[in-house]
């Protein structure tokens, strides 16, 4: 039987919002003829993506399984279960909080359990490689708690362990606490080691090298359970995003398969061969090297701001983010760096020998800057290279498709 109400909610996206549905075919092709460095990125799978625009999109689950405020939530509790029972599993917790929307919110669930307002956290400065959470003085984080920066030594660009120590024992922070949002995947898969043995509480974001949706989690230790579920719901948050948790629990799905730590391997190895071409076409690279998926290059001896390198790239179809580097003659809004990863070009299967390629095409770019000729020869070197490793391609037809009629 067809009703009025039925027919209005079968209407394709195309015929309720044409603006929207040509938006999501153009952004699936940027994404599969481009090449995407942000390292908090990724390319997450059909499956991912499923869970995430699926019905639970519809469904209020204030609470936890089994403790909800709503009715209606069997098969919601048996999704938010299975994603903290993954998520344990994955990471060796005792305890997973799988509610967090964002990385952001993680953080305040984890402050907001563990501390008062006016109280002193040790956290790494922004431009050392923190985050703004992290205490950044335009964010909660800074408004409300006391932070104490800890840095990179300015000979090596490395962790000052001997400074942290020093900071510590002057200023007797209320907690250290690890948030492992980028190197989490690294870390599931054992490629990074483990900070969950060692600390009480760990935030993560579960979309950058987790490969999962866009959100976050904490793990703690069973002591502290209790309290982040309480800070998390009602402290900070409302209902869960069961759908965003859904597609949580496909990520650890997907995570605890055998191949995520050839993954995990591979980003490692792709991390470090673009940083040594990158450099080896004279860019800095920030301390020398990577051990993980992620690196800096400083570009302002050359003359060219991090913003206008990024722009110059995005033109030639290679996406990275300006970053400031430590000791930064720069404003952060130029900056005198560029951030690049391997997460999301590892995700569609390349590997060293992409890696080269990839250098050659950044390090053009960023020696002819402003040469337009320069980057629309590499914008198309960039669309061939990314032909080779198709992703989303059922996305990528239903537009090519679109576009002929
Ligand atoms: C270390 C770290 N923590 C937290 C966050 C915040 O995550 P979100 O953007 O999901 O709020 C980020 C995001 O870049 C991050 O890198």
């Amino acid at each position: 039987m067809t009703t009025e109400a039925n027919t209005r909610m079968q209407r394709p996206l195309d015929k309720v919002d044409p603006q929207i549905a040509d938006l999501l075919r153009e952004e699936a092709v940027r994404q599969a003829t481009g090449l995407e460095l942000i390292p908090s990125e990724n390319l997450v799978s059909e499956a991912v993506l499923e869970a995430m625009g699926s019905i639970f999109t519809n469904k209020y689950a204030e609470g936890y399984p089994g403790k909800r405020y709503y009715g209606g939530c069997e098969f919601a509790d048996k999704v938010e279960q299975l994603a903290i029972d993954r998520a344990k599993q994955l990471f060796g917790a005792d305890h997973a909080n799988v509610q967090a929307h964002s990385g952001t919110s993680a953080n305040v669930a984890v402050y907001m359990s563990a501390l008062k307002p006016g109280d002193t956290v040790l956290g790494m400065a922004l431009a050392h490689g923190g985050h703004l959470t992290h205490g950044h003085p335009l964010n909660f984080s800074g408004r409300m708690y006391k932070f104490v920066e800890y840095h990179v030594r300015q000979e090596d660009e490395r962790i000052d362990y001997d400074e942290i120590e020093k900071l510590a024992q002057e200023h007797k922070p209320k907690m250290i606490f690890v948030d492992m949002a980028h190197i989490a995947g690294l870390v599931a898969a054992g490629v990074h080691p483990s900070p969950v043995p060692h600390a009480d509480i760990v935030s993560t974001t579960t979309h950058k090298t987790l490969r999962g949706p866009r959100g976050g989690m904490v793990l703690s230790k069973a002591a502290f359970a209790k309290e982040i579920d309480k800070l998390t719901f009602p402290g900070t948050q409302g209902g869960p995003l069961v759908h965003t948790i859904a597609a949580k629990a496909v990520c650890f799905m997907e995570a605890l398969e055998p191949s995520f730590i050839e993954y995990q391997k591979q980003v490692a190895s792709n991390a470090k061969a673009l940083a040594n071409a990158i450099s080896r076409h004279g860019f800095r690279v920030v301390s020398g090297g990577t051990d993980n998926h992620v690196f800096l290059v400083e570009v302002h001896p050359r003359g060219i701001t991090g913003s206008d390198a990024e722009k110059a790239l995005d033109r030639a179809g290679i996406t990275v983010n300006k970053n400031a580097i430590p000791f930064d003659p720069l404003p952060p809004m130029k900056a005198g760096g560029i951030r690049l990863g391997s997460p999301s070009v590892t995700s569609r299967g390349m590997k060293e020998p992409e890696m080269e390629l990839i250098a050659n095409g950044v390090a053009e770019v960023l020696t002819h800057m402003g040469d337009a000729g320069v980057e629309q020869k590499v914008r198309k070197q960039v669309a061939e290279l990314a032909a080779r490793f198709p992703i989303y391609e059922s996305r990528t037809r239903a537009a090519a498709t679109h576009a002929r009629v």
